[in-house]
């Protein structure tokens, strides 16, 4: 049974395959590989997005979808994630899941025996990088080669499209403070802008991190995304944020808002993007 817990999941091939899927999604192509079929997201933290996505994408394909908000299954306190495997696999036909542990994905994919997805984890978010790469590919007109600079810390985001990036031959680099480096494709020096096609912001303080936020903050400030740092962009890059947005604080508001802005077409390609994650998942059982 095919899961996806991880972007190191996926071969080259499946991920050419799933950016073609979406845009055929995007274009109107329909499926009912869903009819008769059940999906639930469960989730220890808020979400706007994931959520809301995967129960569009889940209903374009013509299933039922069930959400349950942060506190309502209380995952590994109110019972072990392994009865909420084995509940929620006599319910549904697929389980996505936000969980902070990974360890819980895997959880729930051995003792569900339905396919899960990651939704987001303390380690990855990949079903949030492939919609990007969707939506850079989409941009860029499928691109052989491009830049890909992520301002920001060694996030479960920056994990996923680094390996994502490496996987279709793209370039990653993140920039920020040292000690919130991966060991590779990492540099202090914001002049890796200069050769930036898509300029990635993403929130230097995550959900768990809150008692971080004073040294995070300080340490972030120098990568402050002003317009005049994004001015040394190249002229044809584009700005991604994965949102939530702190406006003012990580990135000018001029910038959220300006026209080289694709944060929303970055957000809607998310239903698109899950959509060919779940009919693969759906029909490679
Ligand atoms: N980007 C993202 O995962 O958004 P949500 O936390 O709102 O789902």
């Amino acid at each position: 049974m095919f899961h996806l817990l991880s972007t190191h999941d996926l071969s080259t091939h499946l991920i050419h395959n799933w950016i073609q899927r979406a845009a055929e999604f995007k274009a109107g192509t329909l499926s009912d590989c869903a009819v008769g079929k059940t999906g639930v997201f469960i989730t220890d933290r808020p979400s706007l997005r994931t959520r809301a996505s995967f129960t569009l994408a889940f209903e374009a394909l013509g299933g039922t979808f069930h959400s349950f908000l942060p506190g309502e299954i209380g995952l590994g306190q109110r019972e072990s994630t392994k009865d909420i495997a084995g509940v929620l696999g006599s319910y549904y036909d697929m389980i996505i899941a936000r969980v902070y542990e990974p360890t819980d994905l895997v959880v729930l994919s051995q003792q569900s025996g339905v396919p899960v997805v990651n939704a987001l984890s303390k380690t990855e978010h990949p079903a949030q990088a492939l919609a990007d790469i969707f939506t850079i590919s989409e941009y860029f007109h499928n691109p052989a080669t491009l830049h890909l600079v992520y301002v920001g810390d060694a996030s479960n985001t920056a994990q996923s499209l680094l390996f994502l990036c490496d996987q279709l031959g793209w370039q990653f680099t993140l920039t920020g403070p040292e000690p919130y480096h991966f060991p590779t494709h990492c540099t202090t020096d914001l002049s890796v802008l200069t050769q930036a096609d898509v300029v990635y912001t993403d929130t230097w303080v995550s959900m768990g991190q809150e008692p971080e936020a004073q040294a995070r903050n300080a340490a972030f400030a120098p990568y402050y995304l002003t317009t005049q740092l994004f001015e040394q962009a190249k002229p044809t890059a584009v700005f991604m944020n994965d949102m939530p947005i702190r406006r003012g604080i990580e990135v000018d508001d001029a910038v959220v808002d300006g026209p080289r802005s694709i944060i929303y077409q970055q957000a809607e390609n998310r239903i698109y993007m899950q959509m060919a994650i779940i009919e693969h998942l759906l029909t490679h059982q």
